[in-house]
């Protein structure tokens, strides 16, 4: 799809903040309509206003609250687009929204596991399974499934785990590829893009906490904080001395610090990602670390856990999540 005018209708979930709302505000710029859902109504509020400020006059965006773990949610944010916006097709699904959590499987809290699996690869089923119709009633769609560098190597680094979040993203990666040749053989009229972001700042760290029902850094109740110094141990963080309270300012200096001192803005990540859709690419890989992650990854899959890999990596990215 070479462009996002007045004559195309996106649905995008997760709009509320980070590369969600940067998707919208760069969509409806260029006059296409937008319309979005996320389960934070007042984010999705100032997304709107923040479209609305940049699109041209009759550019619609509109926002539904809707949990995209829930198909039944799903389908009620579905039929609430063809009424808010008239429309009995859509061109372009970005199955976007996600949280990241999950880490262990071993030592984590098994419903925190499910939701973030539920949301990260039942998210993008849903999408997928609720707007097929419109997509197919649609002259020309493109679905844009956002999966990660998760969803080809398993890893934040080789002194944590992340499996809850790696084994959604790999599933979104296989079923997208795995679209391809749906469509190409059922739906010539339809494309699809799968999305690897590497490190993009973004506030998904206090978010997923927010989804996940944690309590903040600065209200972490004893036990937690106990558990917070043990990882940050293990993850080599010197914590001599240090009280519950500094543990608890460094945990929200860590979530701040994903945000802020990311190689990539949301902003930019959401270009290349319409660049991507623009030139009718399948695999768009996002940001520089991504690229050479995927390089390094196919070069050597058998060592890619291990700590050599890291070194490599570190050899050519500021690849620095603190675990
Ligand atoms: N930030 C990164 O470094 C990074 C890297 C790779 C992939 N990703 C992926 O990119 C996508 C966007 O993430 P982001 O970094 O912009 O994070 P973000 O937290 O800023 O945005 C995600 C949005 O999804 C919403 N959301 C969460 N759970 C939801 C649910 N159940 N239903 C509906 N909405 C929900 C959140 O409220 C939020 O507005 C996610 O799929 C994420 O996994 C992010």
């Amino acid at each position: 799809m070479k462009r996002f005018d007045s004559a195309k209708l996106a649905v995008l979930t997760g709009g509320g903040t980070g590369m969600g709302r940067e998707l919208a505000r760069q969509l409806s710029k260029e006059g296409c309509h937008v319309a979005i859902c996320d389960v934070s109504l007042e984010n999705m509020e100032q997304t709107r206003a923040l479209c609305l400020e940049s699109a041209p006059d009759g550019t619609r965006v509109s926002i539904f609250e809707a949990d995209v773990s829930s198909l039944e949610q799903m389908f009620a944010f579905r039929d609430a687009v063809a009424r808010a916006h008239n429309a009995s097709c859509i061109h372009l699904l970005f199955n976007n929204a996600g949280i990241a959590g999950g880490s262990s499987f071993v030592q984590g809290d098994p419903v925190d596991w499910e939701k973030t699996f539920a949301v990260c690869w039942g998210g993008v089923y849903n999408g997928c399974r609720a707007f097929l119709p419109l997509l197919l009633a649609s002259p020309e769609g493109h679905v844009v499934n956002t999966s990660s560098v998760n969803g080809f190597w398993a890893s934040l680094g080789p002194r944590s785990a992340n499996t809850a979040y790696s084994a959604a993203k790999f599933a979104v990666k296989g079923f997208s590829e795995a679209l391809l040749g749906d469509f190409r053989n059922n739906a010539p009229h339809l494309k699809v893009s799968l999305v690897m972001p590497g490190h993009i700042g973004t506030s998904i760290v206090s978010n997923t906490a927010r989804v996940l029902g944690q309590p903040e850094p600065k209200d972490l109740p004893p036990e937690e904080v106990e558990r917070v110094r043990k990882q940050m141990a293990e993850l080599g963080a010197d914590m001599t001395g240090m009280s519950d309270d500094d543990v608890r300012r460094a945990l929200q200096q860590r979530m701040d610090d994903f945000r802020t001192k990311a190689p990539l803005s949301a902003a930019d990540a959401a270009s290349q990602i319409l660049d991507g859709v623009r030139k009718g690419r399948w695999r768009i890989l996002v940001g520089d670390d991504a690229r050479v992650l995927d390089e390094l990854v196919r070069a050597d899959p058998e060592n890619a856990y291990e700590d050599s890999f890291m070194e490599l990596l570190r050899a050519r990215t500021p690849w620095d999540l603190g675990v």
